[in-house]
């Protein structure tokens, strides 16, 4: 949730440091710090708010001198948002700093540990027992004092650690939470996430759980918690730093939702050959995938909704049963899981803590994982039996809008590959479905060509309270995604749901003026949805219908109306998205609100 850089090497470390965190703020950013070494001494810089602030207190790092530091910024779970809250945070004497991302879960018993030998606390954070812990072991071997405080410490984090009398190494360890290490001429970088460090390297080492990286500015030693040297493998990223860079746009958002053509051209066309689909990824021969039981899809947010349509594919298509399970209950409802079973997680980060734990549970009752992820080398990623990715390249803005669309057509693909297997697809079937697929990107263009329209239609409603968003079948799939999204970044509250249940409660919030999105791309439903958008519009609602192309019926019922180009039914919510995210986007803008970094939210959930 929050985000880690540290630097060692020949260059100022403050303003490399603010840098990387700068591209980090999308995971947390109610307060930033910093700690520089300068010859002597730890000098540290903290600020509540956005960090520029942080930036301001230090002129761009000029204040911190030195060629060693570590900085982080912050997203609070422990203790308010506030200076003495915000990390790094240090021994009483200043000559230990450390930043932490993840939680210590039995920090309340260290700290009283702690204080019963004496030891101060100035903040309310569990990171802080880290920096008198390691004081209380050290003896002039920070190897060692870490090791100790390794072995007392439970929970999930990434550290970055500094010693002032040892100011030719900068240390490093996580346990669940991601952490790279990025190696450059004469220098080293710690990173929460490769993006922050991209502009300076793209070689990085994928530190293990209680792998601990002792890094100078020539030279990186691995060890585990046994103190033996482990040796680690250097790996090229292959994102550019234009790839995390707004290019331009206003924001991040606007920019990844113009990414959407490359995003689902990427993930598509390596898996297209010669008319086939081919999941080189997914190592499981066709009678393998006909003996699937059944499907189970997990994950959070809305990459759990593209699951809650991937369910209607495949049970269409592949005629499987498919559980859909958002990550956090799934974990705990003790599933009927049985060998035989496949369990799907999919997770644009790849670090979900819900995802990651549910993936785990399922592995330990004997079924095989596939993970569809976007980061590559992510835990999930590295724990998954078979790991399908999405090609979307790094996604920044909190509201995912790619990488949704990316999960998406993985998901196609799957179900189409089951769907062959069983001996559902093939032909002139299949044939079609392809042609549909690889006629997507273009069609996904062409709506966010049409931005403009999406930009009136939300001028109108940038005071709305509410907003309910309505569909059947998979179109209610997208009003889970579409209301999301509106949600998370205008700040007005929107439900989605599945038409026929609006008589069931949900109409009596209908009144004079409220907006109603109807989401119709099914034939088979439309004259249902129909009367459900006369219902709405009998009690004052004013709709924006989003439709397939020629279904006047819809149109003429609607106040708006988005017209959809023509594609297989079960691939309209890549369609049916485009004019949702844009609407939530352009409503978000004209409320003024921080679309990219919408408060309490953070890119990447890491703690449960
Ligand atoms: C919403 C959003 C979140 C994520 C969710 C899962 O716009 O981005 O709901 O989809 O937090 O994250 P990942 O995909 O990283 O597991």
């Amino acid at each position: 949730m929050c985000g880690i850089v540290g630097y060692i090497g020949k260059q100022k470390a403050a303003p490399i440091i603010l840098d990387g965190l700068e591209r980090l703020e999308y995971r947390g950013y109610d307060s930033a710090g910093m700690a520089v070494y300068d010859g002597e001494k730890l000098n540290q810089a903290k600020a509540t708010g956005r960090l520029n602030v942080l930036y301001n207190l230090t002129r761009g790092g000029q204040t911190l001198p030195g060629t060693m530091g570590i900085g982080h910024t912050r997203w609070a779970t422990h203790g308010v948002p506030s200076t003495v809250n915000a990390h790094p945070h240090t021994n009483t004497a200043g000559t230990i700093a450390v930043v932490q991302n993840g939680i210590i879960e039995n920090y309340q018993a260290l700290r009283r540990r702690l204080e019963s030998r004496g030891y101060k606390f100035a903040s309310d954070t569990d990171t802080e027992v880290l920096p008198h812990l390691l004081d209380n072991y050290y003896n002039g071997d920070p190897r060692k004092a870490i090791i100790q405080m390794l072995q007392q410490i439970t929970g999930s984090f990434a550290l970055g650690i500094v010693f002032a009398d040892h100011p030719d190494h900068l240390y490093s360890v996580r346990k669940e939470c991601p952490l790279i290490v990025g190696k450059g001429e004469g220098e080293y970088f710690i990173a929460s996430d490769v993006t922050a460090i991209l502009k300076y390297t793209r070689d990085v080492v994928y530190l293990g759980n209680l792998e601990i990286a002792d890094l100078t500015a020539d030279g990186a030693f691995y060890f585990n918690i046994d103190e033996e040297e482990i040796s680690k493998e250097v790996s090229t990223v292959d994102w550019d730093v234009s790839a995390a860079e707004k290019g331009g746009y206003e924001h991040f958002m606007l920019k990844e939702m113009m990414e959407q053509r490359q995003a689902v051209r990427d993930t598509l066309n390596p898996r297209l050959k010669k008319g086939e689909i081919v999941i080189e990824e997914l190592k499981m021969t066709d009678e393998e995938i006909a003996n699937v039981r059944k499907l189970f899809i997990v994950a959070c947010g809305s990459a759990y909704h593209t699951g809650v349509t991937a369910k209607y594919i495949f049970e269409n298509l592949a005629r499987l049963p498919v559980e859909v399970d958002l990550a956090s209950e799934f974990r705990y409802r003790d599933p009927l899981l049985e060998k035989d079973d496949l369990v799907v997680v999919i997770s644009q980060s790849g670090e979900t803590a819900d995802t990651l734990a549910a993936l785990r549970m399922a592995s330990e009752a004997g079924c095989k994982i596939l993970a569809i992820v976007n980061v590559v080398g992510s835990t999930i990623a590295r724990e998954a039996d078979f790991v399908m990715y999405t090609w979307a390249g790094p996604e920044i803005a909190v509201a995912t809008t790619k990488a949704y669309s990316a999960q998406l057509i993985a998901l196609y693909l799957l179900a189409m590959k089951f769907a062959g297997a069983r001996g559902y697809l093939h032909g002139r079937k299949l044939r079609s479905m392809i042609d549909a697929l690889t006629k997507l990107p273009d069609q996904i263009e062409m709506l966010l060509n049409n931005r403009e329209e999406l930009q009136r239609i939300a001028s109108r409603f940038i005071a709305a309270r509410a907003v309910f968003f309505i569909g059947r079948g998979i179109d209610y799939a997208i009003c889970l995604e579409g209301s999301l999204k509106l949600k998370e970044i205008s700040y007005i509250h929107s439900e989605a749901y599945a038409a026929g249940e609006l008589k069931h409660g949900t109409i009596s919030l209908i009144e004079d003026g409220t907006l109603v999105a109807a989401v119709s791309t099914q034939a088979s439903l439309s004259e249902k949805l129909l009367s459900n958008i006369k219902e709405v519009k009998a009690r004052g609602a004013v709709i924006l219908s989003i439709t397939t192309m020629g279904n006047t019926d819809i149109e003429n019922e609607s106040d708006y109306t988005v017209m959809l180009p023509e594609t297989h039914p079960l691939f309209t919510d890549s369609l049916a998205i485009i004019p949702l995210q844009m609407l939530a986007y352009y409503i978000a803008v004209g409320r003024g609100c921080d679309v990219d970094k919408p408060r309490n939210l953070a890119k990447s959930v890491t703690v449960e």
